[in-house]
């Protein structure tokens, strides 16, 4: 899926919501920044933890917002002109045109699963830290991300549409094999789940919702349907019985030194 234009706009809308604000929450506090570390976001959509690690690592420390998406780099400037100590790459993960061992760490939040050649992106972030440097990862565990409220079919079907968004549904299950092939050590998973069952402005499921129904009309579901589904979940909020779970995993691993 590209972030870009409408995508990109709910995207960040979502970000900017409160389960973004809890996900930058917990990457900062499993990191260990300290004043001087040079760190890169991997993925880093419009930079809204970019200023947070800015601070961390103050003005003799470095942030690296790396991301494909022109749209998204964009806004992440814009977002982060007071910090002298950001810098923005327009590239994909499998190539930073950083070099070797530079960077004391490495975070990413909800992108390593869109990315294809996952492993050629692990390799790239584990050649960039330098020797005992870390990585923290939030990924979505897709299978058990759901909307609940809609008649059971076409809710499966809105669903299973949605699967072909990303390209590696279960990621956190597999990231520690990953990592331990390219030498990291100390992996720590930790649940971020949620339970959301308001669609209220300040919610991830509403901007969710929009991104799901707008992909499923590129997957071959009717208008009609979309629609229909939508009305559904309305219903389902208004009668109290709206729910929508989401379960992201934060890993943690250290480059062996
Ligand atoms: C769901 S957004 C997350 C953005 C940000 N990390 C956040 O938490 O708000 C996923 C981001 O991954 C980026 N992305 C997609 N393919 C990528 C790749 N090959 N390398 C790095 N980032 C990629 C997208 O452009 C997008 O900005």
């Amino acid at each position: 899926m590209k972030f870009d234009n409408n995508v990109g706009r709910l995207q960040r809308l979502m970000a900017a919501s409160i389960a973004g604000i809890g996900r930058r929450y917990a990457v900062l506090d499993a990191l260990t920044l300290k004043s001087g570390d040079k760190i890169i976001d991997v993925g880093c959509g419009a930079g809204q933890l970019l200023g947070h690690l800015a601070k961390a690592v103050g003005e003799t420390g470095q942030v690296l917002g790396l991301d494909p998406s022109a749209d998204q780099l964009a806004q992440a400037r814009a977002g982060c002109s007071e910090f002298t100590n950001i810098s923005f790459l327009e590239k994909g993960a499998d190539d930073t045109g950083l070099p070797d061992d530079c960077c004391d760490a490495a975070t990413s939040t909800q992108a390593l699963e869109y990315i294809l050649d996952v492993d050629g992106a692990l390799s790239e972030i584990q050649r960039v830290l330098k020797p005992g440097g870390s990585l923290v990862n939030i990924s979505i565990l897709w299978d058990h991300f759901r909307f609940h409220g809609a008649e059971e079919g076409l809710n499966n079907k809105i669903h299973d549409a949605f699967r072909a968004h990303c390209s590696h549904q279960m990621l956190p299950m597999e990231l520690p094999g990953k990592l331990g092939r390219l030498g990291f050590t100390h992996m720590k998973d930790k649940s971020l789940a949620f339970v959301i069952t308001r669609r209220d402005q300040n919610s991830p499921a509403l901007y969710t919702e929009n991104v799901m129904a707008n992909f499923a009309l590129t997957q071959g579901v009717s208008e009609e349907e979309v629609a229909d589904w939508r009305s559904q979940l309305a219903t389902a909020e208004k009668d109290g019985r709206f729910g929508f779970a989401s379960f992201p995993v934060l890993t943690t691993a250290y480059l062996s030194s």
